[in-house]
């Protein structure tokens, strides 16, 4: 595993942009998998603007995301579906046909979630999967849990993550319950991952995600066993991994 510091938001943006560009220079027709939330907003804008410029294509690129709120409709402002159209499909030159979605419409369960382990399947897999990090050390929707769920599944959203997500809601009891979300061994299974991390309220879930205990209550460790993270954070998320290893220096 591979951490890169850097200074603040911008930085951090800049670097993970610089990954996820490489990865698509070198391979054009790579698979993404994408994450919503706050942190990937500035790696999208400095995506877009490179591809504005001239210095990136993404004509040959196909992309998966990691999850969706059940019951909102890609129309839904507050679907993923929705952020990605805003935050980056509407702004590169992605094909319309090759940018990829849990269905949060889909009431069957069982068929959604078969459906997307099956897409993301026969597509290859995935060359990079971009990640956040939740406040209770969620990657995807994978929530703390007694166990890991492997496969693309139906999720019951924590309180935490309610409460964190309210924010783009006009209230907590407006934030759905449920979300579908790739499992964690769709997400080990691609071939590199990008965890990119910013903010003071996420050093907690940072250094656990890194130094704790393998296990299924903080999800994110299960990134200690690929062979190929590369974790990008600004100084404020890592403050608890510089400090704790201050210690032991
Ligand atoms: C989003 C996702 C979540 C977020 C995490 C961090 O698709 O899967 O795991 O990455 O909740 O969210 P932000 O970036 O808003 O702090």
């Amino acid at each position: 595993m591979r951490i890169i510091l850097t200074k603040d938001y911008q930085d951090m943006s800049r670097k993970a942009a610089n990954i996820i560009s490489a990865q698509v220079i070198l391979k054009p027709d790579s698979v993404l998998g994408l994450a919503t939330g706050s942190t990937p907003v500035g790696i999208y804008r400095q995506l877009a603007q490179w591809y504005e410029k001239g210095d990136l294509d993404f004509s040959k690129v196909t992309t998966v995301n990691l999850d969706e709120y059940r019951g909102l409709s890609p129309e839904d402002s507050q679907s993923y579906h929705y952020y990605m159209e805003k935050n980056f499909f509407s702004k590169v030159n992605l094909r319309a046909d090759r940018h990829f979605l849990p269905d949060g419409n889909n009431e069957d369960a069982a068929a959604e979630c078969a459906r997307y382990e099956a897409l993301i399947g026969s597509l290859g897999g995935i060359d990079l999967q971009l990640l956040g990090l939740g406040h209770n050390g969620h990657i995807g929707f994978n929530e703390p849990a007694k166990d890991f769920v492997g496969s693309v599944h139906l999720v019951d959203l924590a309180e935490r993550t309610i409460e964190a997500n309210k924010r783009f809601f006009s209230s907590a009891e407006a934030v759905p319950r449920q979300a579908y979300t790739m499992g964690v061994r769709t997400i080990l299974c691609a071939k590199k991952i990008l965890l990119a991390v910013s903010g003071e309220d996420k050093a907690d879930a940072l250094f656990r995600t890194l130094n704790g205990p393998i296990s299924p209550k903080v999800p994110g460790s299960v990134l200690q066993l690929h062979p190929d993270v590369v974790v990008v954070a600004d100084a404020a998320a890592a403050g608890r991994l510089s400090r704790e290893s201050g210690k032991d220096g």
